[in-house]
């Protein structure tokens, strides 16, 4: 649960991270402001945004910047890059963590539902990178990418249809951009987090009595879910020169979840120890 990087591994780099004042987002934050950074956080409310900045600042002693930007909107993206150079000079570094999520059975969506959350993912993520990678392309300076996405953009998941593909879609520009902008010295990569709580994915994944019945540490083989530090080193090491020749690469945190449920015997761990007993003795009978 500690940090792993070496204290001032950040100094002098300015990060931006939509979504950054909630849930993981505010938890890299704060990590990389630890290590130095200059944080720039985004998201639709500003209220929000500007409590988090305050808090960050007195937590940690950082340099923060609040920009309100719903990354649905252009302008509003480019108006966030052009404030953090305004007040940081260059960017080094951009985290796509904003996203939108619900459960629902498919058929019982809307039209407007489904484009609410592929909007917001996938839209909203290639909105903040193209913006980005074009002004690092115009000033010939290079860049890191990273992706927050889910195991399910690449297995798809029933109930969360608009998020997955989303999420698949976030993959994707992830692995194509890594070697199209490689030339430009821009890296793209992507974490897959298993569950990790937060108020803003909690409350629409498991709402209600589901946060019961529904225990997410149940399905994980280290039968815990996620610390957010265990996150944040991740991130910033993948964030950090350390990582420099890592490239199209989406490392999964999720303590081993998605191969559970995808392996054809796993289930066979509700075997107590007395029945493998039995099954022994009756081997090659
Ligand atoms: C079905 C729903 C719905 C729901 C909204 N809609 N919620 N449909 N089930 N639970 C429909 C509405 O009826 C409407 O369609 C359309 O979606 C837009 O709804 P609004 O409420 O107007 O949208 P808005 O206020 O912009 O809110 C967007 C949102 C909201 C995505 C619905 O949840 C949000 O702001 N989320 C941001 C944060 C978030 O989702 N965090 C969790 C990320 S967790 P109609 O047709 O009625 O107009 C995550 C983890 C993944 O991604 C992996 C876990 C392991
Ligand atoms: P969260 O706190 O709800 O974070 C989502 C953030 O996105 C919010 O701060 C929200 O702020 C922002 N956002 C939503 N729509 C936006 C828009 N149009 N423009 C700008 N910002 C917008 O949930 P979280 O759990 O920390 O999720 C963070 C990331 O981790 C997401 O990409 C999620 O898919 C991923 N993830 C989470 C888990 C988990 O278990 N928690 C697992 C796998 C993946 P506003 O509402 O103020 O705009």
């Amino acid at each position: 649960m500690e940090g792993m990087l070496r204290p001032d591994s950040f100094k002098g780099k300015t990060i931006i991270i939509t979504g950054g004042g909630t849930g993981l987002g505010r938890s890299m934050g704060k990590y990389l402001l630890q290590l130095g950074a200059n944080l720039v956080i985004t998201s639709r409310k500003k209220e929000v945004i500007d409590k988090t900045a305050v808090e960050l600042i007195n937590e940690t002693g950082g340099k923060v910047l609040a920009v309100v930007c719903d990354i649905r909107k252009y302008e509003e993206v480019e108006n966030v890059i052009k404030r953090a150079e305004e007040e940081f000079g260059e960017i080094h570094g951009v985290v796509n963590n904003a996203a939108g999520n619900f459960i629902s059975p498919t058929e019982r969506l809307s039209h407007r539902a489904f484009d609410i959350v592929v909007d917001i993912v996938l839209k909203g993520t290639y909105y903040v990178t193209l913006a980005a990678g074009k002004n690092w392309i115009t000033k010939k300076q290079s860049g890191t990418f990273l992706n927050i996405v889910t195991a399910y953009a690449w297995t798809g998941s029933g109930y969360v249809v608009p998020s997955a593909c989303g999420k698949a879609g976030v993959l994707a520009l992830t692995r194509s951009l890594a070697v199209e902008w490689a030339k430009y010295n821009i890296r793209s990569n992507a974490i897959a987090p298993g569950p990790f709580p937060t108020e803003g994915a909690w409350s629409r994944l498991l709402p209600g009595d589901l946060v019961k019945k529904f225990d997410p540490s149940k399905r994980i083989p280290l039968n815990r879910v996620g610390e957010h530090q265990e996150l944040a080193n991740l991130a910033a090491y993948l964030l950090s020169d350390y990582s420099a020749y890592i490239n199209g690469e989406v490392v999964t945190i999720d303590g081993g979840e998605w191969l559970r449920n995808g392996g054809e015997f796993s289930h066979l761990e509700d075997i107590p120890n007395d029945m493998w007993d039995m099954l022994e003795k009756t081997r090659g009978k």
